[in-house]
């Protein structure tokens, strides 16, 4: 079987477009050697159920999820800045899972832990409604040509979705660098009837968000930053 046909029959047993096509991306000997030490120690396995996030981490505290953390530099330096938080990141790539097990072992983060697997799957399946401080959707793959555009992580669906896992006034910041797609996050959001924005439209960048890997690319390719901020009204 090729790629093509492995993702098609992915998607298949998924039952649903994903957002995302895994590439047998390289991944290095640290990689490797975090992921295979860390996962059993910060890496939580999908698995359908509610997850029971103080016994997760241990305590109660505003717990913020991470959809796509790539390398995972931006999510380790938000986590260690924000000790009073949990932090849960999610990535399906394994040189990314690798680099974040490798930051949370090295500064010591007692306030990450990672799912590898589809956030769609992860949010539907074990993030229970009502839960959450915040989510982040920072520079999801931007799918730019026209044929691509239905494996957008940010669609009504799933916004909705998103939306009935926060907490009243929990917030869903989202970044991209792609102008179109900014736009479509702008409309998404605003359409949907759970959510407000805390700005007009577009917010400068919050100080809490470093700039990113992915933003780093775009910014020396010349493009544009654009980040949204709504929240969960309270009814
Ligand atoms: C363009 S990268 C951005 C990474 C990082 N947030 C940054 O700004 O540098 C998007 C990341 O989202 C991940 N991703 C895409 N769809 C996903 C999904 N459904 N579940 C988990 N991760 C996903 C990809 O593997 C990729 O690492």
């Amino acid at each position: 079987m090729s790629a093509i046909d492995d993702e098609a029959a992915a998607e298949r047993r998924a039952g649903h477009i994903r957002s995302f096509v895994l590439r047998q991306g390289r991944v290095s000997e640290a990689q490797r050697r975090f992921h295979e030490e860390g996962m059993p120690r910060w890496g939580i396995p999908y698995r359908p159920g509610a997850l029971d996030l103080d016994a997760v981490f241990g305590r109660h505290a505003p717990r913020i999820l991470e959809i796509g953390c790539g390398m995972g530099e931006t999510t380790a330096t938000i986590a260690a800045a924000h000790p009073q938080n949990d932090y849960l990141g999610i990535e399906v790539h394994t040189p990314g899972v690798g680099s974040l097990l490798k930051e949370i072992a090295t500064r010591e983060l007692s306030n990450l832990r990672v799912i590898q697997h589809d956030a769609v799957e992860v949010v539907r399946d074990m993030i229970a409604p009502g839960t959450l401080s915040g989510i982040h959707v920072f520079f999801p793959d931007p799918w730019p040509k026209k044929r691509q555009q239905k494996r957008r992580l940010i669609q009504p669906g799933f916004v909705k979705l998103l939306a009935t896992r926060l907490a009243p006034n929990g917030y869903l910041h989202c970044a991209t660098d792609w102008e179109e797609y900014a736009v479509q996050m702008l409309e998404v959001l605003s359409a949907e009837a759970q959510l407000t924005n805390m700005a007009k439209d577009f917010t400068p960048r919050p100080p809490y968000r470093p700039q990113t890997k992915f933003e780093s690319r775009g910014l020396k390719l010349g493009h544009g930053v654009w980040d949204v901020v709504f929240r969960r009204k309270s009814f």
